[in-house]
């Protein structure tokens, strides 16, 4: 049972390709008027003329999320495009493939800086847009592969991985739900995370080497269950492996690890905490 999108307005960023392009099409069939958002133009656009082909609303917006200007800038162009947002679905990513550390344009490590970072600054700069059309949701997709944050080096200089750099990555989008949950409590915006499925059939796992076992539509299911089910419409701070509750890696339940990332998030991204602004 879905509540129906007719009329509401959802981002899906990194919808140019797997997952998030099935979540988006899926919603514009459901009603919704979907705001693509990817770095490739000629994808993004054969999308947004499918959906209206098939008589759905879609607007394609070109942002690259390894560069924070580029995400201050698709916020700006999302303000442009609607008056409100029902729902955002923080969905880009890199994967773990490439044995080669990588940094975004901001100096920072690149999974850190696309995976994690940019959806927590796109994430409080549409803020305000989704608080005036509550009850909206937040969809943050994570993974089941998670690593705890050394926060003596988060930038991963030592030691580095694609797949340690993903981990980690994922697990801070997991920590970053469980605190703005908390901050948002009784604010009408439900922020929820998940894994949506493992190992889909999608471009990040092929080129990791991996063996498909899942599809598209399976993790799609989930991420749209934290959507539109009406069941969730008021719960937030989960996190969900694909259709079912479940816990993930303890240390997004260290309160002072969650301290932690959010000081640095605010810090990294040019932000003043609202939370601290107030004490
Ligand atoms: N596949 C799985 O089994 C699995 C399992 C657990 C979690 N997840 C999560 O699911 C989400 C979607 O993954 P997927 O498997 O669908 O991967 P995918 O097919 O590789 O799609 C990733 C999307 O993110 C976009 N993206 C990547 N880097 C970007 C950047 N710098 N700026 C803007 N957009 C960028 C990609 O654009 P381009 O096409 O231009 O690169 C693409 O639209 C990810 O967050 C991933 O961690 C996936």
């Amino acid at each position: 049972m879905t509540m129906t999108m007719k009329g509401k307005t959802a981002l899906v960023t990194g919808s140019t390709d797997g997952v998030g392009r099935y979540v988006a099409e899926r919603l514009a069939a459901e009603g919704a008027r979907v705001i693509i958002h990817g770095r490739d133009r000629t994808r993004g656009e054969a999308l947004a003329d499918r959906i209206t082909q098939q008589g759905g609303h879609a607007r394609l917006l070109i942002a690259d999320l390894a560069s924070l200007a580029e995400v201050r800038s698709l916020a700006e162009a999302v303000r442009r495009e609607a008056d409100g947002l029902d729902a955002l679905v923080n969905n880009a990513g890199i994967g773990t493939s490439g044995a080669r550390r990588e940094l975004g344009a901001d100096g920072f490590e690149l999974r850190f800086a696309v995976n994690y970072l940019a959806g927590f600054l796109l994430t409080r700069l549409l803020l305000p847009m989704l608080e005036r059309r509550g009850p909206s949701r937040i969809v943050n997709v994570a993974s089941a592969g998670q690593q705890a944050i050394d926060f003596a080096d988060v930038m991963l200089t030592r030691g580095y991985s694609g797949a340690r750099a993903y981990r980690q990555s994922k697990l801070a989008q997991i920590m970053f739900t469980f605190d703005l949950a908390e901050e948002l409590a009784g604010r009408n915006v439900a922020v929820n995370c998940l894994h949506p499925a493992t190992f889909m059939d999608t471009t990040m796992v092929r080129l990791s080497g991996v063996q498909p076992i899942s599809t598209v539509e399976e993790g799609g299911a989930a991420i749209l269950q934290l959507v539109t089910s009406p069941s969730l419409e008021r719960r937030s701070g989960l996190y969900f492996s694909g259709m079912r509750a479940s816990r993930p890696d303890p240390q997004a339940f260290d309160a002072d690890a969650r301290r932690k990332l959010r000081a640095l998030s605010f810090d990294l991204a040019g932000l003043t905490d609202p939370l601290a602004a107030r004490v």
